[in-house]
């Protein structure tokens, strides 16, 4: 399965693919993680990330192609992938398909998750993620066993630098100017599975699945 998850920051996309990479055993691409690992680690990448991450802006489009076209190109993609957070550009989603055309593949389906802006920030204040797994949890919507601990690896859980109010509201302007031209994008392409995702986190991963079925 060759999957893309769309929506705003908060929409649940980590927390779906997640819930996905352990049902089907293929991974997940967050190109969010993948940066924020790098800005972690102190590569040259990260370096470069980290300024646009704090002020809630896109990184240049080149970085995380590059990233993507080498990440698909390794094995563990064979069986199948979960993109979470890339393609965010309509120059993103272009270069996808020529990476693809170029593997002799196709994807099957695009998941695009609706919420409301209100439940959004309300949804990001609250996000606690695993620093060791970064597995998702939320104060409460999502809490975990033990305070401050993950419920999957004991790991320490931490609160992103971006999910502060303000920067918040910036990454939700920079998601509807820039990225949400994609829906119309792949619903020209016949892939577009439009979900509500203001429902409570099971419920959204059944009708994820359920499109997934159909596709
Ligand atoms: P990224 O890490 O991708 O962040 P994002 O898109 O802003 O999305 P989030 O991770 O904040 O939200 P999510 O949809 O994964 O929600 P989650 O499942 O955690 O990107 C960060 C930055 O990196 C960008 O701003 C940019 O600078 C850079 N970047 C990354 N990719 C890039 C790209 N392709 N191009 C350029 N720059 C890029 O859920 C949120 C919370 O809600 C959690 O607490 C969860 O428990 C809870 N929750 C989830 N589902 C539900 C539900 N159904 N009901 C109630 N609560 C729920
Ligand atoms: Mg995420």
């Amino acid at each position: 399965m060759k999957l893309i998850l769309l929506g705003p920051p908060g929409a649940g996309k980590g927390t779906q693919a997640k819930m996905l990479t352990d049902r089907f055993r293929i991974p997940q691409i967050a190109t969010g993680d993948i940066l924020r690992g790098a800005v972690q680690a102190g590569t040259a990448l990260g370096l470069q990330a980290k300024s646009f991450m704090d002020a809630g802006a896109l990184v240049p489009d080149e970085v995380v192609i590059g990233i993507v076209r080498e990440r698909l190109q390794q094995e563990d993609c064979s069986a199948g992938f979960i993109l979470d957070g890339f393609p965010r550009t309509v120059a993103q989603a272009d270069a996808l398909q020529a990476t693809l055309a170029g593997l002799n593949r196709r994807l099957d389906r695009v998941i695009s998750l609706t919420v409301d802006a209100d439940a959004l920030v309300e949804r990001l204040t609250g996000r606690r993620t695993c620093r060791n797994c970064g597995r998702g949890f939320h104060v409460l919507f999502d809490p975990p066993r033990q305070e401050q601990l993950c419920d999957a690896c004991g790991g320490e859980l931490y609160q992103r630098d971006d999910d502060r109010e303000e920067t918040i509201r910036k990454r939700l302007t920079v998601y509807a100017q820039q990225t949400s031209p994609l829906i119309a994008y792949y619903q020209a392409a016949g892939l577009l599975t439009e979900l509500d995702g203001m429902q409570a986190i099971a419920d959204v991963q059944e009708q994820v699945l359920a499109a997934l079925q159909a596709a």
